[in-house]
């Protein structure tokens, strides 16, 4: 009988519990038995962790959990690599809890960690893809994206009528870190006026010269979506703070204020901006991500029992399938700006629209 450890690491989002759900189930259908490791790779790397970061999960346990957003596992973003110390625990309670194998649910460090800890030591491990930032390479989907866009889509459509009352313009700043994804496909579907990404600077000068054509042309009211990660030609880009978490990321966040002050002084119209912020990784999942959730999480476990390890489960062209972790978390899959993005309108590229990529 096998023992698998399923563990959730970096931000939270909606499709961890559908996908915990589904690792259980499929295991339970093997007769392996799961162990829940709680707080990502820090329950591996903890003291006592028997006690208060190992949790045995049965289906019982798991059967409602697809309605579920957030990770009944808690979530850290911790790197057991960080020092020789905490990877040698690593290795040692892995070691003691006996597993044979580890479900490793997760984005670019949660899975770069795994990648490692595969590559070094040979360790059975597989990964499932997860971020609401989208920007995981070898793969069209990772769980979290939809429900992210889908809240995007809905805070835009409350902030339209208040814009529309008020005659203002609003800017309405998402996360995605360094991938303008969310803000792409949330700016698209919420019919945004204008989409800033980090992948293209923008000019503000350019910014408030649209805005002033489209208040000519009779809009009302203007709708600006800029993603976290955004900045202006030669600038860097707007930071929380100075700190950077254990993978040396910086927190990103206040794009959103910069530009509203730059467009009210620049075009005389008034501005707020709104920082929709973590409310985009809360809420139940979406139909998608319980779906993808439940796909992702069979196939983890299928890949374990044909021993196809250091792989991610995947989706590609509508199909599951397995990619190397390394190539996964290799380099960021960001917006292909030549493809998707109109840099004279800073907006989705409205053609060609057969034969274009469509993002799930
Ligand atoms: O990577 C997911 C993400 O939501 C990013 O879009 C964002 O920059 C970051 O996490 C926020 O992290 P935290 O939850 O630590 O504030």
């Amino acid at each position: 009988m096998k023992k698998i450890g399923v563990l959730t690491g970096g931000g939270d989002c909606p499709g961890l519990n559908p996908a915990i759900k589904a690792v259980v189930n499929e295991a339970h259908q093997l007769e392996y038995s799961v162990l829940g490791v709680k707080k990502g790779w820090k329950g591996l790397i903890e003291n006592k962790i028997e006690k208060n970061y190992i949790q045995c999960l049965t289906p019982n346990d798991v059967r409602t959990l697809d309605r579920l957003g957030g990770t009944i596992l808690g979530t850290s973003r911790t790197n057991p690599f960080k020092s020789e110390s905490t990877e040698k625990k690593l290795i040692r309670n892995i070691k003691r809890l006996g597993l044979d194998a580890i479900v490793a649910i997760g984005g670019e460090d949660t899975l770069g960690v795994a990648a490692r800890l595969y590559k070094k030591y040979n360790f059975p491990i597989v990964g499932i893809p997860k971020t609401i930032d989208r920007d995981l390479s070898e793969t069209d989907y990772t769980l979290g994206f939809d429900s992210a866009v889908k809240k995007i889509m809905e805070e835009i459509e409350c902030i339209r009528t208040t814009a529309e009352s008020h005659e203002r313009i609003f800017v309405v700043e998402t996360m995605g870190r360094h991938a303008g994804h969310l803000a792409l496909v949330g700016g698209l579907v919420g019919g945004a006026d204008m989409i800033l990404i980090p992948e293209h600077d923008f000019n503000i000068e350019k910014v408030n010269s649209l805005l002033k054509r489209d208040k000519r042309t009779g809009k009302r009211y203007s709708i600006v979506v800029v993603s976290e990660g955004a900045k202006p030609k030669n600038a860097h880009e707007v930071l929380l703070d100075k700190d950077v978490d254990e993978f040396g990321h910086v927190r990103l966040g206040g794009v959103g204020d910069y530009l509203a002050k730059e467009i009210e002084k620049g075009t005389g119209l008034e501005t707020r901006c709104v920082v929709l912020s973590h409310l985009q990784r809360g809420g139940a999942p979406s139909e998608k991500d319980r779906a993808m959730g439940l796909y992702f999480g069979a196939a983890a476990v299928e890949a374990i029992y044909y021993q196809k390890y250091g792989r991610m489960v995947s989706v590609r062209d509508s199909k599951i399938a397995l990619v190397d972790l390394e190539d996964a978390v290799k380099k960021l899959q960001l917006v292909d700006v030549e493809r998707d993005y109109d840099t004279n309108n800073y907006n989705v590229k409205k053609r060609p629209r057969i034969g274009r990529y469509v993002y799930l």
